[in-house]
């Protein structure tokens, strides 16, 4: 099997940043004989758990299936698009889900923000284990909250592919190149949108 050279993915930086957020990074290649261990799954979600949330309110929720499992391909049916050809060769996948409201029903007006730092807390763990994530926002909102009977408050806004890099060739060419592209960012100076 041919991998992708993981050095020629490392992000370029202007300044050294930690090794584990200089190397991530979304690969749709997933090896389709890896497995994630029971282990390793809690300590990803050990991960999201611990993030920072708006006065400690812990928004978001996950439901997890390893690949071969019935969560798996109830969260699998529901992935959008070119997202179900690549994504089922993953070892498992992530559904993130946002409370939107609190016990007394009141807003949580940053619980999609708490979400992401759950799911980057996620993403950050599965590299220091040697896995790879790939977060996708085309899933099938409503028939997710369907699938897994959630109430309106309970939001399915991502799905997470967690594995190990594959073999791009199974790609299709257009995202196979993708997976060995540089990869590029706006430059710094066009984000900082001020600074001393
Ligand atoms: C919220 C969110 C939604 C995304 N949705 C998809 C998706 O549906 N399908 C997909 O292939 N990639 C998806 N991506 C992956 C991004 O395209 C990818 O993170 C971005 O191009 C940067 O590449 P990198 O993660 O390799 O640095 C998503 C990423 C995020 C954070």
């Amino acid at each position: 099997m041919t991998t992708t050279d993981l050095d020629d993915r490392r992000a370029e930086t202007t300044a050294p940043i930690e090794e584990l957020l200089a190397m991530r990074w979304s690969p749709r290649a997933f090896d389709p004989t890896a497995e994630v261990t029971d282990e390793q799954l809690t300590s990803l979600l050990e991960a999201a758990r611990w993030a920072a949330s708006a006065q400690n309110s812990q928004p978001a929720r996950f439901i997890a299936g390893r690949r071969g499992t019935t969560t798996f391909d109830r969260i699998e049916r529901h992935l959008m698009g070119f997202n179900r050809a690549w994504a089922p060769n993953a070892s498992a996948l992530v559904l993130a889900v946002v409370s939107t409201e609190d016990a007394e029903g009141r807003t949580l007006r940053w619980a999609e923000y708490d979400t992401g730092q759950a799911m980057a807390n996620l993403a950050v763990q599965a590299h220091a284990l040697g896995l790879h994530v790939h977060p996708m926002g085309g899933i099938e909102v409503a028939a997710l909250q369907a699938e897994f009977d959630l109430p309106q408050q309970l939001v399915p806004i991502t799905a997470t592919a967690v594995g190990t890099i594959g073999d791009p060739v199974t790609l299709p060419e257009r995202y196979r190149e993708r997976e060995t592209a540089p990869r590029t960012r706006r430059p710094l100076d066009e984000l900082v949108l001020a600074r001393d």
